[in-house]
């Protein structure tokens, strides 16, 4: 029996009525989504106003990892709630058994963290220790990067669109391309394990722009927004040796891709990455708004008491849901199943891709993939005019997926790592179908 039922063409009748009266109140500035008013949502399966259920690939934007509405998760988050909702910095028992769990999950070298509310509010506070503990101001980042749109995160990310119309970014950010295996025109991927062409570019734009103060590098492990773009193998590796060799502070943004969604719990552990500075956001809290900084301890030590702080951060309704994730992760092997399907899912797409005119790229690891769209596979040519039909024409069809990517033609294939083998078959089902479409005349573009 099929999981995902969509009746008539979307949007429905609710949702069209619910979303025209949402935009008469609340500014329309969000990207692009299929027209649909979720409801409710159980594990991978989302239920719409108009009662049309979908698979979900989507997960919020990779945050619902342990699947909707874990039970657990809704639970612990109640029961705290019906106790103590703020507290601001001040001790809470939540907050404690949260710091605890998370250090205790971390990678071993990682001893300290602090809990903060968003992803951008993580990556500016790894700015502020990065700076404080160095006592410079220059911070290394990368064309693509995205670490979120408050001032100093959106100066560190490499996209346009953060920064479009703001005026001058915060000073001293140095930025160098991120090696695409897919559009490499200038070599940057090869010569592994040194790289030696790239760290020698890397070592020019430093020289060239450095006054001398450079305190540290921030870095995605994969570039999300940018389109899931995945280094080549080795090259965080000699980052970080390149880093450490200069005295400099490795920060690892892992906002999104921590919680075993490449596979492993931490990204950095693929290659035992020794990040000084680990930021941390989305699946910490599952839905809960949650994020947190990680660092060892003698890197804290350079703030003085009433440096750090955030209204909302440590609450214990996020904190109950930092303690019930990891409880969950614990108990269901998540890691391991984002390992496997994403194995599985990822050969299927590749099989798709030879055969899709226009699907140039598949790749990823663990349940984190990007699918990129080309005009012409040789040219390369991004093609994102297919992406909002092909969004729609998914959603009609029973699959939730979102876009991204620095040309808008990459497509997010990020399911709850709790996806089951009947969900991951359906979902692969409805996408083969909509690239079946999409080359044919029936899709519209
Ligand atoms: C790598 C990375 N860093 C930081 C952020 C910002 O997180 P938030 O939107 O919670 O502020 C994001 C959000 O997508 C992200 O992917």
């Amino acid at each position: 029996m099929k999981i995902a039922h969509v009746n008539g063409p979307l949007p429905g009748p609710k949702s069209k009525q619910l979303l025209d009266r949402w935009h008469r109140y609340e500014a329309d500035v969000v990207g692009f989504q299929a027209p649909v008013v979720w409801d409710s949502a159980k594990g991978c399966v989302v239920t719409d106003v108009d009662g049309n259920t979908f698979l979900d690939w989507t997960c919020g934007v990779l945050v619902t990892n342990v699947g909707h509405c874990h039970p657990h998760l809704v639970a612990e988050t109640q029961k705290a709630a019906a106790r103590l909702l703020n507290n601001y910095e001040c001790a809470n028992v939540e907050r404690i058994a949260a710091a605890e769990r998370l250090v205790k999950a971390l990678p071993k070298h990682l001893d300290r963290c602090f809990f903060l509310s968003t992803g951008s509010e993580a990556t500016e506070a790894a700015s502020r220790l990065m700076k404080r503990k160095s006592g410079k101001y220059e911070i290394l980042c990368f064309g693509g990067g995205f670490h979120g749109r408050t001032c100093a995160s959106a100066s560190m990310g490499g996209l346009p669109s953060p920064k479009k119309g703001y005026g001058p970014p915060v000073p001293g950010m140095i930025r160098v391309p991120y090696p695409n295996p897919y559009r490499d025109p200038n070599g940057w991927c090869e010569g592994g394990p040194d790289f030696k062409k790239y760290f020698d570019f890397l070592e020019y734009t430093v020289a060239i722009n450095s006054a001398g103060n450079l305190a540290g590098v921030i870095v995605e492990p994969y570039e999300g927004a940018a389109g899931f773009i995945f280094p080549p193998k080795g090259w965080l590796k000699k980052l970080e040796q390149w880093a450490h060799g200069r005295g400099l502070l490795l920060t690892v943004d892992e906002v999104q891709a921590s919680y075993g969604r490449t596979g492993h719990m931490w990204a950095i552990e693929h290659e035992n990455i020794q990040a000084d500075i680990l930021t941390i956001g989305k699946a910490i809290g599952c839905g809960i708004p949650v994020s947190a900084v990680a660092a060892r301890a003698e890197v804290f030590a350079c703030l003085s008491k009433g440096e750090m702080s955030s209204t909302l951060g440590g609450n214990p309704v996020s904190s109950a849901a930092v303690c019930a994730v990891l409880d969950i992760y614990e108990k269901e092997n998540l890691v391991a199943n984002s390992a496997k399907m994403g194995v599985y899912m990822k050969k299927r797409l590749a099989e798709m891709a030879k055969k899709c005119k226009h699907l140039g790229d598949v790749r990823g690891m663990g349940l984190i993939m990007g699918m990129e769209f080309v005009k012409d596979k040789k040219t390369k040519e991004p093609a994102p005019e297919l992406i909002k039909p092909l969004i729609v024409d998914c959603a009609n069809h029973g699959l939730l997926i979102g876009s991204v990517g620095m040309y808008g033609n990459v497509i997010r294939v990020a399911p709850p790592l709790t996806i089951t083998q009947a969900e991951v078959d359906e979902s692969l089902d409805i996408m083969e179908g909509a690239l079946k479409r999409l080359g044919s005349q029936k899709f519209s573009v």
